[in-house]
């Protein structure tokens, strides 16, 4: 039989595009190594949000005496490790149990490419062939193993993790040291230092969260610090001595004892040992280049997800397969990347979409940045006592349009979508005065802050 198309890999790409391609009518496999849902799914955005639900619970319940409630807490790792596995079983079920209404079929094996014929592109599963007229590459990413001594002996002891190894201890550390401050590092700390852990996060540059923008970084960074998580900033490590990490700043040597060091530096697309050089295929630093309808450089395969090396979250692979399938299915649609919402899920979120302050004065752009206290939002104030976040809007002088939103509250990774559309629409900001926000709501502060440009 010769399929319409053969997708490489079931994570958010993958089970999307299947999803869309089945529900089309087209005849698709699914070639998946190991669970349907990927990392997304398996040991990533859902598993960590689980335990950070716990541990917001847990910092919420501590705290109680603020707003008069009393409780002795005790964050049980065992059972939130246990209900986390209950909500991934179930979301990982519901994923094949659509892919198999949509008549969607599914081959557990690691897919190789191996050449192309008048039929349509051949892969080998579990030393079977398959043929389709059209490929859509998902095979994602894994974490970046840094070649620092003593990396490869830690990983083999257990001393030191990559996210997926963190996400199934059974127990928690008494030490917990992260390398890289970047999403992944900052989660994984506030997880582990709530749950009781000592927690140090060690990153090379001198601010936290990546691209987020640079206030709200420190604020990030200030709020975790008040929760007991340490910080080394600027510092590059040098060595791992089972647990033991040594690390430099300004030309000394210094370390910190761990239980458990997690090693979040960044992730690297999958593109090794799957048959890309059989057909063409090609790759750059690792990833392969798409064009805005997310097509390779060799006709009807397409890419999509962390592999193609452009944004990897979850939320941008769904678009990039939606974008593939609408293009095999001869609909015209585009990738644009204006406006990808970023969320780091910490307590307190963080959330951003479009340009930061910094993006947009780099390209030389004539902008307005506001600042403007949460507090401004009468629902931030009844539920934050004491909080300090802030939301930053930038707006282009030349248009007046809005082109960033940037914020460190919680409630952020659900208001941010609106913000979003709002900069993929190139809204204006006197159309965004006309719009009607629900009161009281914390996402009001959007309003608020067109209001005091
Ligand atoms: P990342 O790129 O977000 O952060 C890596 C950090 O490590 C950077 O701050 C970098 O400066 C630092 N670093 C690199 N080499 C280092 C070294 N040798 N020593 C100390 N620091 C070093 O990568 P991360 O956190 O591993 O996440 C990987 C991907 O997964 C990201 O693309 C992220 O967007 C995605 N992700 C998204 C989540 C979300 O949307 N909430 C949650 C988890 C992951």
């Amino acid at each position: 039989m010769i399929y319409d198309l053969i997708i490489l890999g079931g994570g958010p790409a993958g089970y999307l595009a299947a999803e869309r391609a089945g529900k089309a009518g087209l005849k698709v496999l699914v070639i998946e190594k190991d669970n349907m849902g990927g990392v997304c799914l398996n040991e990533g955005c859902i598993p960590t949000k689980t335990l950070l639900y716990s541990a917001k619970i847990a910092d919420s319940a501590a705290h109680g005496e603020k707003y008069g409630v009393k409780a002795n807490v005790l964050l049980d790792h065992a059972v939130v490790m246990k209900r986390k596995n209950k909500v991934v079983k179930k979301l990982t079920g519901g994923v094949r149990a659509s892919m198999k209404a949509l008549g969607v079929e599914i081959i557990k094996a690691f897919g190789i490419i191996k050449g192309q014929s008048a039929d349509g592109y051949t892969v080998d599963a579990n030393d079977t062939e398959y043929i389709a007229k059209r490929l859509l590459i998902a095979t994602g990413s894994s974490p970046v193993v840094p070649p620092i001594p003593g990396v490869d002996t830690g990983l083999k002891s257990g001393a030191v993790l990559t996210s997926t190894e963190a996400l199934a201890l059974t127990e928690v550390p008494k030490s917990f040291v992260v390398i890289g401050g970047g999403v992944i590092g900052l989660e994984m700390a506030g997880y582990f230092n709530s749950a009781g852990a000592t927690v140090t996060v060690i990153e090379m540059l001198d601010k936290i969260g990546g691209s987020i923008d640079d206030d709200i970084a420190k604020k990030l960074q200030s709020n975790l610090e008040k929760k007991g998580i340490s910080f080394k900033l600027g510092c590059k490590v040098t060595k791992i001595d089972n647990g033991k990490v040594f690390f430099e700043a300004n030309g000394e040597i210094d370390s910190v004892d761990g239980d458990k060091v997690l090693l979040s530096i960044g992730r690297r697309a999958n593109t090794a040992g799957i048959g890309l050089e059989n057909i063409g295929v090609v790759t750059e630093h690792g990833a392969i280049p798409t064009d805005e309808y997310q097509k390779t450089n060799v006709p009807e395969v397409y890419a999509a997800g962390d592999v193609d090396g452009q944004s990897m979250l979850a939320h941008t692979a769904y678009r990039e397969a939606e974008v593939a399938v609408n293009n095999m299915l001869g609909e015209h649609d585009s990738m644009r990347y204006t406006a990808v919402p970023a969320v780091i899920y910490t307590n307190p979120e963080v959330a951003g979409v479009g340009m930061t302050e910094a993006m947009a004065k780099e390209k030389g752009m004539d902008v307005t940045v506001k600042t403007v206290n949460m507090n401004y939002s009468g629902r931030y104030m009844a539920e934050n006592e004491g909080g300090d976040g802030v939301i930053k809007i930038v707006v282009d002088n030349q248009s007046n349009k809005l082109i960033g939103v940037h914020m460190i509250a919680n409630y952020a990774s659900e208001i941010i979508y609106g913000a979003g559309l709002m900069v993929e629409r190139e809204m204006t900001v006197n159309e965004i005065k006309k719009i009607i926000f629900p009161h009281p709501t914390v996402g009001e502060i959007i309003r608020e802050a067109i209001f005091q440009l």
